[in-house]
C-alpha cells in the first residue's frame, strides 16, 4: 500500500501505463480545458466521463480509438471495475469543472492508494471562475469582500455538511458566497443565507448562472430576496451556480496592487503617482 507521498507521479508529457488521471473537464466549453487535461484525453485508451456534468464536446479531445463509459449510470463499485479491469489502461476520469470541488475524487483516490495504482489530478476551471466571468464581476473587491466561501445547502445528503458551516453562518461574514448544488431548493436556499447571523439582507446582490460556459448559459442578476423567484424562473435545477454577497455590487475600492503609491517587490512606490514605464528596482 502506497501513502499520497510515495505514490507513483504521472510524467508531466507521458503518462505511465496503467495511470488514472483524474482530469478537470473545465465548466462545459471543450476550449475550457487545459491543455494538459486534453493532451491526457488524446492519449487514453478509456474514457469514464459523467455525460449529466461534462457536456458531450469535451470529447472532441479524446481518440477516436478511446472506449468511453458515461458514469451517469455508474455506481462508484461500477467505475473502480472498469479500474481493476484495466490495469495496464491509460485511463482519464473526467470530472467536471475542478476535481477537487465536489468531484468524488477521494474514495478513488483511497482505491488508488489500496491498489497501488499510479494517479494524477489534474486540475481545472472550475464553474466558479466560469460563473463570475459570465457575471463580469470580481469575488473579491477590497474594503467590500476579501474571501470566498465555495459552499452548499444541505440537501438529501446534509449528513456530509457539517453543522458549523450553515449557509448563515458563512454569510454572518459579509463574505463572497459561492453555493453549489442548491438549485433544487431555491426557497429553501433563500431562507437559509437570510436566517441569522448572516449579515445579509433582503437587498444583497446575487446572480443565478445556468450552464455557465455552455452555448446556452443564462445569467440573471437579482438579490436575495428574489433569489428564489430568479431560479424558478430559470426552470434550471441542475448545473446552476449562485452567487451571492455585496461584491456582486461592483462598488468598492481599487487594489493596492496596482496603486502608485503601495510598493513592493517588482516596483518601487512613485511620489509622482505613477510608475508606468519604468523599470522595477531590485
Ligand atoms: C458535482 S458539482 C461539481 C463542481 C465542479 N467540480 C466545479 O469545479 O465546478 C456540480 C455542481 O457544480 C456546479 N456547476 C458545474 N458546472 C457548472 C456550470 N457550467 N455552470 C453552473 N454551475 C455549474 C453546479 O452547482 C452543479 O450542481
Amino acid at each position: 500500500m502506497m501513502t499520497v507521498g510515495d505514490r507513483p507521479t504521472a510524467d508531466e508529457e507521458t503518462p505511465a501505463g496503467g495511470m488514472i488521471s483524474f482530469v478537470g473537464a473545465g465548466p462545459g466549453a471543450a476550449d475550457l480545458i487545459t491543455l494538459r487535461g486534453a493532451r491526457r484525453l488524446a492519449e487514453a485508451d478509456i474514457v469514464v466521463w459523467a455525460s449529466s456534468l461534462v457536456p458531450v464536446e469535451v470529447l472532441a479531445h479524446a481518440h477516436a480509438r478511446a472506449v468511453v463509459h458515461d458514469s451517469a449510470s455508474m455506481t462508484l463499485e461500477d467505475v473502480l471495475a472498469v479500474y481493476d479491469a484495466n490495469p495496464r489502461a491509460a485511463i482519464v476520469r473526467l470530472h467536471s469543472g475542478d476535481p477537487a470541488l465536489y468531484g468524488a475524487i477521494q474514495e478513488q483516490i483511497d482505491w488508488c492508494l489500496a491498489n497501488s495504482r499510479p494517479f494524477e489530478i489534474v486540475p481545472g476551471v472550475s464553474s466558479l471562475g466560469a460563473a463570475a466571468a459570465a457575471v463580469g464581476r470580481e469575488l473579491t473587491v477590497p474594503g467590500v469582500a476579501q474571501s470566498v466561501v465555495v459552499t452548499r445547502l444541505a440537501g438529501r445528503t446534509a449528513a456530509s455538511v457539517p453543522a458549523a458551516e450553515s449557509l448563515a453562518a458563512f454569510a454572518a461574514t459579509g463574505c463572497t458566497l459561492a453555493v453549489f448544488l442548491s438549485a433544487a431548493r431555491p426557497h429553501a436556499l433563500q431562507q437559509a443565507l437570510l436566517a441569522p447571523p448572516s449579515t445579509y439582507t433582503v437587498d444583497t446582490p446575487a446572480a443565478v448562472v445556468v450552464r455557465a460556459s455552455w452555448p446556452d448559459e443564462v445569467v440573471v442578476p437579482t438579490t436575495c430576496g428574489q433569489l428564489a423567484e430568479a431560479l424558478v424562473a430559470t426552470g434550471a435545477t441542475t448545473t446552476v451556480l449562485v452567487l451571492v454577497g455585496p461584491a456582486l455590487d461592483g462598488a468598492g475600492g481599487r487594489s493596492h496592487l496596482y496603486s502608485p503609491g503601495f510598493a513592493h517587490a517588482h516596483r518601487r512606490r512613485s511620489a509622482l503617482g505613477s510608475t508606468a514605464g519604468r523599470p522595477a528596482r531590485p
